[in-house]
């Protein structure tokens, strides 16, 4: 994650829990407090996972903010976007990058059922406990 998504989510429920926390940022040279690594880009982020993480990490989760989402969507990596689409107009200030279609297609409906994520095709109201992120219709979209 960027360092402002982990400035932004409250202390007491930082680190997040059962994973292992990477901080994106090109200026701190040491973790900020609770987290589990610094990067200083991809490149580093993804090496430790490959190196010092092997052994303990089988998947990668990008989970913002709107920067890195941005990089990632745009680079050839291999992606896989998993996607909440809240049913409800809130007051923003940082947005999901657009999806652009020759990037990214939907996956089919059968796929999307096997999944690890009961509830991806489940249709729920965006709830404030939430935070509003749990609401909505949730779509993998997997990059061509
Ligand atoms: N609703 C959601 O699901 C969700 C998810 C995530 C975040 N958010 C929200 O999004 C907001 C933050 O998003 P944001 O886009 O403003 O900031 P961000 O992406 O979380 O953090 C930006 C910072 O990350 C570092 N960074 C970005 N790209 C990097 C790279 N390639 N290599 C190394 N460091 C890099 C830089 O830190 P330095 O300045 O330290 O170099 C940069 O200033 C927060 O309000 C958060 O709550 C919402």
């Amino acid at each position: 994650m960027g360092r402002k998504t982990w400035f932004s989510i409250p202390e007491k429920n930082r680190p997040l829990q059962n994973r292992i926390n990477i901080v994106l940022s090109r200026q701190l040279k040491a973790p900020p407090a609770g987290a589990h690594f610094v990067a200083a880009d991809f490149a580093a982020a993804l090496n430790l996972v490959d190196s010092e993480l092997a052994e303990r990490a089988d998947q990668v989760w990008i989970i913002g903010g709107s920067s890195i989402y941005k990089e990632i969507m745009e680079s050839q990596a291999p992606r896989r976007l998993i996607v909440t689409r809240v049913q409800k107009q809130f007051e923003c200030d940082t947005f999901f990058p657009e999806i652009r279609p020759e990037q990214f297609r939907l996956l089919p409906e059968s796929f999307r059922r096997r999944t690890a994520f009961p509830t991806s095709l489940r249709s729920t109201r965006a709830s404030s406990s939430d935070g509003g992120l749990g609401g909505g219709i949730k779509m993998l979209i997997k990059s061509f």
